[in-house]
């Protein structure tokens, strides 16, 4: 596969997808922003990302559908963009000896700890995605984290390594390019990777109902083609979630 991902490191930004999008215009098709320091990392949910400068890995990359080696893509295939961010993540873990499982929807995790996040913004325009911002934290050398994050890993904690940031990077992303690069092929879905791929995928558990905080018990079966996560109640009942609809109890 050639490498088509143009890196592009900057010290410090506010954060890079918001870097990303400031740039949007003048990036090729496949570009990648990182920061050895981010000053206003976002994270889902309205969350702050944060992390010690130098240790991990916080960047963006930036795909433009449409143009270059990308083709069209429609809306309602948005969600293609996240299974294959994430197990582009997954299969470079892998690659590293770091067994991880997709905490729905694009958290990833070893264990009961999460070692990265994703904050995924997609620009929409008459029925097509024209360009998503993938922007990726991922723990690699951190050793200790402040006590308000409530279950932090890093790659450095699971091996016992440690990590040249810039070259893990360039791996990193390469394995994102051949999956996205799938999501183009039509007839090639991801979703059968990224739902055997996802992290307490046929059992029992506990998950929020984020409208009245109530809790209540679901056994993940799978996601829809949307994105949404497929739960069995303990009626046997079929219902499907949307990321802002709950939360997963750890
Ligand atoms: C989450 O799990 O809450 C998502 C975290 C996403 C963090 C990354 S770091 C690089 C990129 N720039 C940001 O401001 N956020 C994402």
């Amino acid at each position: 596969m050639k490498d088509l991902i143009n890196i592009q490191w900057m010290e410090n930004v506010d954060s890079t997808n918001d870097q990303a999008k400031r740039e949007l215009e003048n990036l090729s098709d496949l570009t990648v922003i990182a920061a050895v320091s981010q000053t206003a990392g976002r994270g889902q949910r309205g969350n702050s990302w944060l992390t010690r400068p130098g240790e991990n890995l916080t960047f963006s990359l930036v795909v433009k559908f449409s143009e270059g080696n990308f083709g069209p893509l429609g809306a309602k295939r948005n969600f293609e963009i996240t299974q294959a961010a994430a197990l582009g993540v997954c299969e470079y873990l892998d690659t590293e000896g770091i067994f991880c499982k997709i905490k729905w929807p694009n958290d990833i995790y070893v264990g009961n700890r999460k070692i990265c996040g994703m904050l995924i913004e997609n620009s929409l325009e008459g029925g097509s995605v024209m360009s998503s911002v993938i922007g990726i934290g991922l723990n690699v050398n951190q050793e200790d984290f402040p006590p308000e994050l409530l279950n932090p890993t890093s790659m450095r904690l699971v091996t016992g390594k440690s990590f040249s940031l810039k070259p893990e990077l360039e791996k990193l992303c390469r394995h994102i390019q051949r999956k996205l690069m799938l999501i183009q092929s039509s007839g090639d879905s991801l979703v059968d990777e990224y739902s055997s791929r996802l992290f307490r995928l046929g059992v029992f558990n506990t998950f929020v109902d984020c409208a009245d905080g109530v809790p209540f018990v679901g056994k993940i079966t799978g996601v829809s083609e949307s994105g949404r996560l497929i739960l069995e109640t303990q009626k046997g009942e079929l219902k499907e979630f949307s990321f802002k609809e709950i939360s997963f109890v750890i």
